[in-house]
């Protein structure tokens, strides 16, 4: 074969994987609002910066076509100049549907990930296992949950769900740091609608049982939803610029556009006066980080604690805040969950966290205890104590109880503990403490109601304030609100070179 002849072969074979499962099925892929595979990969990437790898693969089924690529567009590439590793399931061919061949270039990428120490990134589409492979093609699923596993807390993992994603196959994205789902076009469920139906009898759409709606606010799986692909995309592009590449390296630092003042008068008018009166803690966070800019995570899930990413002088914080404005900003199982998720995260990938706190206690109730809120209580205690990342703490008002200790409190290795001087640190609120301490002195009282005001004003002064915690060191500073970029910038800026460790052992047991 002359060398014109070969090069002829070449782009045949690179045009046949170019052209996936032909010109009918893209167009099918369009008409749904989905982009390929390659256009994903496309927006994702810095703009020429693929580089794709086993174009040519093909599966090894006898009497089933051969599709170069064959249903998935593996490679790597750069994210703002940073590399990255990506995986692409190509819904036109075959379904984007699993073959032992497809799950091996994907296999092969997390292996490279993982040596050179950069972020995985898998854009889901796909009908699950190839039906013609069988157990070829669970066992290429359980390759990728071992590397998924492997790779955790070594090199961060987002998986964008844009298309179906169902049975053992939702256990790979499980796996994975952070979870976007694509509003209207993916679902994620273990057993769908045709299956519950006949074993429960209940009846659910595909939406209801696994959408991006269903998944965001309800069972809390996906971390981020997004209105189209190209706008899942550009959120994964902003994430990454929050995180390192690998859990040896840090997240890079971006100046602030805007210079910021340290002092923030406004910041003094967010906490109201009236304990029990609800405040937004987001006013307190977008007061404070750079340009006022944060990212969050889980928002429609749990929303009584808000968790998510900022930038201070440039650095990228993990933020972990109570919630007045919701529920109290109590803790119950799922806020634990998410926060605890949230900060084991972080501390795996070296990005310091800032807690806010005004907490109320954990949500009483049966229906939390039977569920378990002491295991998953027991959770973000563990998270936040075994973090050996920076830490710092501002209390704004409630710190009460059981979830005082939790919520990174001195004793969990805090760096530096801040509190305002709205701060209310005691075992528990003073109407409860007066009812167990002075029930009976109340209620024999002439006039109860005044007895109890006035034992109420008593506790206050004496308990429900941050200065008794001040004398005991577990509050490093009462700070004003205006100061607190502040002491922030400055805590952090010491912070930079923290060094601690916990005591060598294989891994710990948290409460799962
Ligand atoms: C082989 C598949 C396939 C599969 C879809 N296709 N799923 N081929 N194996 N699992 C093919 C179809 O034959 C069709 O081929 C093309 O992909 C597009 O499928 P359509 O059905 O036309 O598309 P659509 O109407 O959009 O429906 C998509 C779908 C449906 C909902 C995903 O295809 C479907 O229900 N597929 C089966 C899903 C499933 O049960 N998978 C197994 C799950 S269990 P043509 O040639 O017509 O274009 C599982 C276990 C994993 O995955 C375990 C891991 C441990």
């Amino acid at each position: 074969m002359s060398l014109e002849q070969k090069i002829e072969t070449l782009k045949a074979k690179h045009a046949a994987a170019l052209a996936g499962g032909g010109e009918a099925r893209v167009a099918k892929q369009h008409e749904g609002g989905k982009l390929t595979a390659r256009e994903r990969i496309a927006a994702l990437l810095d703009e020429g910066s693929f580089e794709e790898l086993d174009a040519l693969k093909v599966h090894r089924t006898a009497g089933v076509e051969k599709i170069p690529g064959d249903g998935v567009v593996t490679g790597f590439g750069r994210v703002e100049g940073r590399p990255v590793a990506v995986f692409a399931q190509d819904f036109t061919v075959f379904g984007g549907s699993l073959s032992e061949a497809y799950a091996q270039k994907i296999c092969k990428v997390m292996d490279l990930a993982l040596k050179v120490g950069c972020p995985v990134i898998g854009l889901n589409d796909s009908g699950g296992a190839r039906i013609q492979e069988g157990v070829v093609s669970l066992g290429g699923y359980a390759d990728i949950f071992l590397r998924n596993t492997l790779a955790s807390g070594v090199v961060p993992q987002l998986s964008l769900i844009m298309g179906p994603c169902a049975g053992g196959a939702v256990y790979s994205p499980a796996i994975t740091d952070f979870i976007t789902m694509v509003k209207g076009t993916s679902y994620m469920f273990v057993t769908g609608p045709e299956v519950i139906k006949a074993v429960t009898h209940e009846e659910v759409t595909k939406e209801e049982l696994g959408g991006a709606s269903t998944h965001s606010a309800k069972s809390g799986v996906a971390h981020f939803v997004a209105g189209s692909d190209l706008a899942a995309l550009a959120h994964a592009r902003e994430l990454l610029s929050y995180l390192p590449s690998n859990n040896l390296g840090e997240a890079p630092r971006f100046a602030p556009r805007a210079e910021m003042p340290l002092e923030n008068a406004d910041l003094d008018k967010v906490v109201p006066d009236d304990p029990s009166k609800p405040y937004d803690i987001r006013a307190i966070i977008s007061g404070v980080v750079d340009d006022g800019k944060f990212l969050e995570v889980h928002e429609a899930f749990a929303p009584n604690l808000v968790v998510g990413f900022a930038r201070l002088e440039g650095r990228s914080i993990g933020i972990v805040a109570n919630q007045p404005a919701y529920f109290a900003g109590v803790l119950d199982i799922s806020a634990s969950e998410k926060g605890a998720r949230f900060v084991r995260f972080c501390d795996a990938f070296n990005i310091p966290l800032l807690t806010f706190e005004d907490v109320p206690g954990f949500l009483p109730g049966v229906t939390q205890e039977h569920g378990g809120i002491i295991r998953h209580g027991a959770k973000l205690l563990f998270a936040f104590a075994e973090a050996t990342v920076p830490k710092v703490t501002v209390i704004t008002r409630k710190a009460y109880g059981g979830a005082y200790c939790v919520m990174a409190s001195k004793h969990l290795r805090t760096d530096f503990n801040f509190a305002y001087p709205t701060a209310e640190i005691a075992v528990m609120g003073a109407d409860g403490a007066m009812n167990i301490l002075h029930g009976k002195t109340i209620a024999s009282a002439t006039d109860p109601v005044a007895k109890k005001a006035e034992l109420v004003a008593d506790y206050n002064e004496k308990f429900a304030n941050p200065y008794i915690a001040a004398e005991h060191g577990f509050v490093d500073e009462v700070i004003l609100p205006r100061q607190t970029r502040a002491k922030l910038l400055k805590a952090f800026a010491f912070l930079d070179t923290k060094r601690d460790q916990v005591p060598p052992k294989k891994h710990g047991n948290i409460p799962l």
